[in-house]
């Protein structure tokens, strides 16, 4: 008889890390899409900080990719929204990013509940890495997005940044 291995987490989890994968790679493009805002202004450091940000989505997205792979799970890339390189201000770019980097610790949060309700302590593990690096991407979020309130000049508080 065949052995047919079990699955190393749950289904639901599963799930939810392969639509994981398409926010992401969707938080990829937007943030690309903020430092492009912020190149065309000539606010170069600006710029370099959200395109070293869009990679960082990126390697989150080839995170789980790794570990799907691992765990033995099948899988396609989702579609991602089209991001838009046009924003009010400097301020409204860095907003939005602070939201979403907000919505995506609450994506996460909600798959660590999934996690515990199935009992899935191999997913539960997984997840810890990216809790943590919610706190701390949402906490320099607030802190670019502070700077930029302020109202400084904007190439002065390049000088600020830390890259
Ligand atoms: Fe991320
Ligand atoms: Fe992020």
């Amino acid at each position: 008889m065949p052995n047919t291995p079990q699955p190393l987490i749950s289904s639901k989890l599963a799930q939810k890390l392969k639509e994981q994968i398409g926010h992401e790679l969707g938080a990829h493009q937007q943030y690309l899409a903020i430092g492009t805002y912020f190149a065309q202004q000539n606010l170069d450091k600006w710029a370099t900080l959200f395109y070293g940000q869009a990679a960082e989505e990126k390697e989150h997205a080839l995170k789980i990719v790794r570990f799907l792979v691992d765990v033995g799970e099948a899988f396609d890339f989702p579609a991602i929204p089209a991001a838009s390189t046009r924003f009010k201000s400097a301020a409204d770019a860095v907003s939005q990013a602070l939201k979403w980097e907000r919505s995506v610790t609450e994506q996460f949060q909600s798959m660590a509940k999934v996690a515990l309700a199935e009992g899935d302590f191999v997913g539960f593990q997984f997840l810890q890495w990216f809790l943590e690096e919610q706190v701390e991407e949402v906490s320099s979020m607030e802190k670019y997005l502070a700077l930029v309130d302020s109202g400084i000049n904007l190439f002065q508080a390049e000088a600020l940044l830390e890259l």
